[in-house]
C-alpha cells in the first residue's frame, strides 16, 4: 500500500506494510514513550515470575525497600541478585511511569482521556509496587506455603492485568484511539466483556498452578497427575487440572468473540486485534500443552506468563477499539486518521492512529 493512502477502497485483508508506515507517520512521542512503558512493564512481570520461579523471593530477607538492611548488599548471593534486579527494574518501571503522568498533564488538556488513562495507571503502578512489598515484609515467599500467600499473588495478577490494561490504553487513546463509549453498545460490551472477565479467572487459576508448581515441582508427568487427585495434598497442586480447563473454553470464548465482534464492528483496527488475539491465544494453548509434558521449566514459564500478558492486551485493545465511538464519520481503513485530528496535545495537529472503529451509535 503507497504511503499516505489508507483508503476504503483498500481496506479488505491485514496490510500489515501499510498499518507500519501509518503508525511511523501518526505517532506522537508521547504514544511511543507509552507503548515503550507497556513493553517495558511486560518484561519487568516476566522477570518477576523469574523471582518466584527460582525461589529468589527472600533474596533480600523480610527488608524493604533495604536488601537485607543495605541500601548496596555487599557479598549478595545468587538469588539476592535476583531479586534485587527485580526491585531496581521495577522501580524504574515505577520512576517511567510518573514521568508518563507528567507528560500526560504537560501535553494534554484538563479532562482528557489520556490525563486520566495515566493517572489510573499511576495508581496502579503504585499498588503493584505495594503488593510486592508486602509479600516480602510479610514473608509470603521462598517457600511460603500459606493461603496468604496464594491470596498474594492472585491479587498481584489482578493488579498487573489492570496495570497492563491501563498502560495500553494510555497508549491506545495517545495514538488517536477513539474514547469508549458503552451507551447504545451493549451486545459489544457483552461480547467483550464476557471474555476479559473469564481472563482473570484463567490468570488467577495459572497463577496459583505456577506456584504449586514452584512449591512441589512434579518429578514426571505421571506424578503430577498423581499428585492432582491425591487427597490430602496440597490446594495449590490440587487446583492445578482447574486451569487448562478454564484456559480452554476462555480461550475458545476469545476466538469466538473475537468474530463475533468483526461482524458487528468491521473496522480494520477490531479485524487486525481480533485475529492478533485468536492466534495468541491458539500460541498460549500451545504452549500450556508444552509447559505440562515439559514439567514447566522455568524459560517455558516465562514464555506462558508474556503470553498471558498479551492475550489480555490484545482482548482490551480489541475492546477499546471495538467501543471506541467516533466523533464523526469515519471513512480511512484505520479507522479515524481521514476523520479527525488527534483528541489531544495542545494545539497538535497530529491525525490519530487506530482508533475508533467505525461505528457511530449516535
Ligand atoms: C488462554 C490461555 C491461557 C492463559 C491466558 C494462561 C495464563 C496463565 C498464567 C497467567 C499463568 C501464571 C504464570 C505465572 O505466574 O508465572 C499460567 C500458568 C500455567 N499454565 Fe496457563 N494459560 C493458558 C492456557 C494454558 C493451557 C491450555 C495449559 C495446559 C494445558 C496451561 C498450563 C499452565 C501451567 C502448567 C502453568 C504453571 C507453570 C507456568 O507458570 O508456566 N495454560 N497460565
Amino acid at each position: 500500500m503507497a504511503e499516505g493512502n489508507v483508503g476504503e477502497g483498500r481496506c479488505s485483508g491485514l496490510d500489515f506494510q501499510g498499518l507500519r508506515s501509518y503508525i511511523r507517520r501518526a505517532m506522537t512521542r508521547f504514544a511511543r514513550f507509552a507503548w515503550g512503558l507497556l513493553a517495558y512493564d511486560v518484561a519487568v512481570v516476566a522477570w518477576g515470575a523469574y523471582v518466584r520461579a527460582t525461589g529468589s523471593g527472600a533474596g533480600c530477607g523480610k527488608h524493604w525497600p533495604l536488601c537485607n538492611g543495605e541500601v548496596v548488599p555487599r557479598s549478595p548471593r545468587v538469588e539476592t541478585l535476583v531479586e534485587l534486579s527485580h526491585r531496581l527494574t521495577s522501580g524504574l518501571a515505577l520512576a517511567l511511569t510518573v514521568v508518563l503522568l507528567v507528560w500526560a498533564f504537560r501535553a494534554y488538556p484538563r479532562g482528557h482521556v489520556v490525563r486520566r488513562a495515566s493517572v489510573v495507571t499511576t495508581a496502579l503502578m503504585m499498588g503493584e509496587a505495594l503488593i510486592g512489598a508486602g509479600l516480602v515484609l510479610f514473608q509470603l515467599v521462598a517457600h511460603d506455603e500459606s493461603m496468604k500467600r496464594g491470596l498474594g499473588v492472585c491479587l498481584h495478577l489482578c493488579n498487573t492485568f489492570l496495570l497492563l490494561a491501563s498502560t495500553a490504553l494510555t497508549a491506545w487513546w495517545a495514538s488517536g484511539g477513539a474514547r469508549v463509549q458503552l451507551r447504545g453498545q451493549r451486545a459489544v460490551a457483552w461480547t467483550m466483556g464476557l471474555p476479559l472477565a473469564a481472563m482473570f479467572l484463567v490468570g488467577i487459576s495459572g497463577t496459583v498452578t505456577a506456584l504449586g508448581d514452584t512449591l512441589f515441582p512434579p518429578t514426571s508427568l505421571a506424578a503430577a497427575f498423581a499428585q492432582d487427585f491425591t487427597p490430602g495434598m496440597h490446594l495449590f497442586v490440587r487446583l492445578r487440572g482447574i486451569h487448562p480447563i478454564l484456559a480452554a473454553s476462555t480461550g475458545a470464548a476469545i476466538v469466538l468473540a473475537g468474530g463475533l465482534v468483526r461482524a458487528l464492528r468491521p473496522s480494520r483496527a477490531v479485524r487486525l486485534l481480533s485475529r492478533g488475539a485468536a492466534l495468541l491465544v491458539v500460541a498460549q494453548v500451545a504452549a500450556g500443552l508444552l509447559d505440562v509434558a515439559l514439567l514447566a521449566p522455568v524459560w517455558l514459564q516465562l514464555v506462558h506468563l508474556m503470553l498471558a500478558d498479551c492475550v489480555w492486551i490484545t482482548l482490551v485493545l480489541t475492546a477499546a477499539s471495538a467501543l471506541g465511538v467516533a466523533p464523526e464519520a469515519v471513512t480511512g481503513c484505520y479507522a479515524g486518521e481521514d476523520a479527525r485530528s488527534i483528541p489531544g496535545g495542545h494545539g497538535s495537529d497530529r491525525r490519530g492512529l487506530l482508533g475508533s472503529g467505525a461505528h457511530d451509535p449516535r
